[in-house]
């Protein structure tokens, strides 16, 4: 489908809630409408952290970003971008090394709208866009986005952050299989970033939470630490290893106290492969 111009039209679906959009909320950010901000509402209402633990998912995404640039990374596949919020992955990398190549990914036409945003690199550096659902990685590991911005022979940080818990398990451990695809496409010495949402620290709350996203038409599936660990099998993790968003390598390490494990309700870890 097409407009007069022949450019493809973006079904933004204002009148249902969406989960970018619900987190970009969360975020303080303005790319949310009426429904987004109901069902946030809802959410805060069972569980008034859900700000806290927005909050700090992003920073471990900066954080974790940064440490992988530092550490000598410099191609970048974040999948399950979210709408644009600053600073972005490819501004943190950039930041740290100006020759960073970036690609994000998202299934969602409403990140889409927004990627002008996410396209601004430095002019040493390259960001890309790929429109693709995580589900299939042999798409994305093969698409004219990704082969024309990384070399797949050189080391790749790969970022799913705050993602893998939109991925049902279904009958076949899918969302594990999942990770596994992407990890094998990748050469020693690239890295994996992960976030995941849990039900560990407060199961009731967790479940009124999925109950408000199924009703938006979005299924959460929480993992347990045991679970979340298993999606780095075969790779080293970084210290701290298998931690909460805010306890991985926090800037001053008061901030690793001031938030309890309920409040963050998620895992983070990274690691390398060998
Ligand atoms: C909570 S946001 C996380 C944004 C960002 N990664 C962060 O941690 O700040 C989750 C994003 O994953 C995207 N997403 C959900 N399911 C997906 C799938 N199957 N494939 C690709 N992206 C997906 C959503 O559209 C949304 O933009």
């Amino acid at each position: 489908m097409g407009d007069e111009h022949g450019e493809p039209v973006v079904d933004l679906q204002l009148d249902r809630a969406h989960s970018a959009r619900i987190y970009d909320y969360m975020l303080g950010g303005k790319t949310n409408f009426l429904a987004d901000r109901t069902a946030a509402g809802s959410v805060l209402a069972v569980f008034p952290a859900a700000l806290v633990a927005a909050r700090i998912n992003r920073e471990f995404t900066h954080r974790s970003t940064r440490d992988l640039a530092r550490a000598g990374l410099r191609q970048f596949l974040d999948i399950g971008t979210g709408i644009p919020t600053p600073p972005n992955l490819h501004e943190i990398a950039q930041g740290v090394a100006p020759d960073a190549r970036v690609v994000y990914t998202d299934n969602d036409p409403i990140v889409l709208a927004h990627a002008a945003a996410l396209l601004r690199s430095t002019p040493q550096g390259r960001t890309a866009y790929l429109q693709a659902d995580v589900t299939d990685p042999g798409a994305i590991v093969t698409a004219p986005q990704v082969l024309a911005t990384l070399d797949l022979s050189r080391p790749v940080a790969l970022s799913l952050n705050a993602l893998m818990h939109f991925v049902p398990d279904g009958d076949r451990n899918r969302a594990h299989e999942v990770v596994e695809e992407l990890k094998a496409a990748l050469p020693s010495g690239s890295a994996l970033a992960m976030s995941h949402a849990t039900a560990d620290f407060s199961p009731e709350a967790m479940a009124r939470i999925s109950d408000i996203y199924a009703a938006a038409g979005t299924t959460v599936t929480y993992r347990t630490k045991a679970e979340f660990a298993r999606f780095f099998d075969g790779w080293e993790l970084w210290q701290p290893g298998i931690t909460l968003p805010h306890q991985w390598r926090p800037d001053d390490p008061g901030d690793a106290t001031h938030v309890t494990d309920a409040e963050a309700a998620c895992y983070a870890a990274v690691a390398r492969k060998p």
